[in-house]
């Protein structure tokens, strides 16, 4: 039996991107950290990539809006491992950068609250009972202050800019948040929402401002390891809640 706290991260296909950090940062405080990626060579390389700097790192393929992809990973996880400890859902999309209300192509819409909403519910629901095998079952959701309404600098009421549609889905992923750990308090799984703030996972974020990855990563890192009477329902970012 595997006695290391597991953690399944989705999203994990580049060495620059949050869910990579995540995965280096959780595997150094001893955790068993499976890397999940659409296309499996990426997070194979990934892992392996860890195993060469002594992190515990395994691989798997995971589509998060394919429930075939998902059903094969949850099993592939119960076989390996009878459970699962902490869940980082960080796999999502922003398309559509120049949307508005008044020209956003809903068909591209659609396929954004596929990647940021409907998927990572799906796999809410399907790994489930593997966390609720966990004696401190975890969730994590990667949403975004875009998703908020007062966010200082992003939330709905502040920015001004376009991504009208990646800040609709991140509300709502907050919300789902927010109802999850409601019905799931019960059971001891703590459910939050993280933003890992403006970070520089793509060239050219850090000349605009955007902070480090190893710095966002941190924020995800925090919540995936809550003690048992950690908060649920939350949305954090540094480990200190934003308003909604
Ligand atoms: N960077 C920021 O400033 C920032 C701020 C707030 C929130 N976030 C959130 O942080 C998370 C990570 O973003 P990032 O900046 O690290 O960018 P990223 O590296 O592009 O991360 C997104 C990941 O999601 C994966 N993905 C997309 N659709 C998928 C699917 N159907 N199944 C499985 N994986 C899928 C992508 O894989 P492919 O390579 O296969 O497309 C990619 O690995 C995202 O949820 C993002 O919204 C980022």
């Amino acid at each position: 039996m595997e006695t290391r706290n597991i953690a399944l991260i989705t999203g994990v296909s580049r060495k620059e991107g949050l869910g990579y950090e995540t995965a280096r940062q959780l595997a150094g405080q001893g955790y068993k950290v499976i890397i999940t990626a659409r296309d499996h060579q990426k997070a194979e390389q990934l892992a392996a990539s860890m195993q060469q700097d002594h992190l515990d790192a395994v691989s798997m393929a995971l589509d998060i809006n394919h429930a075939d992809s998902i059903r094969k990973c949850v099993q592939q996880v119960t076989e390996q491992f009878g459970r699962l400890d902490v869940l980082i859902n960080n796999a999502g999309v922003m398309t559509d950068f120049t949307s508005t209300i008044a020209t956003a192509d809903l068909e591209v819409v659609k396929s954004c609250f596929d990647s940021n909403v409907f998927g990572p519910w799906q796999v809410t629901q399907a790994f489930l009972p593997l966390l609720r095998k966990s004696s401190q079952p975890r969730i994590v959701n990667v949403t975004s202050g875009m998703g908020s309404y007062d966010d200082p600098a992003f939330g709905l009421h502040h920015f001004p800019g376009a991504l009208t549609t990646y800040a609709l889905t991140k509300l709502t992923f907050n919300a789902l948040t927010v109802k999850a750990a409601k019905e799931l308090k019960d059971e001891g799984i703590l459910v939050n929402a993280v933003c890992p703030g403006f970070t520089a996972t793509y060239e050219g974020l850090k000349e605009q401002g955007a902070r480090p990855v190893e710095e966002g990563a941190k924020s995800i890192v925090w919540a995936a390891t809550l003690p048992a009477d950690g908060p649920t329902g939350g949305f954090y970012r540094d480990g200190k809640p934003l308003p909604w």
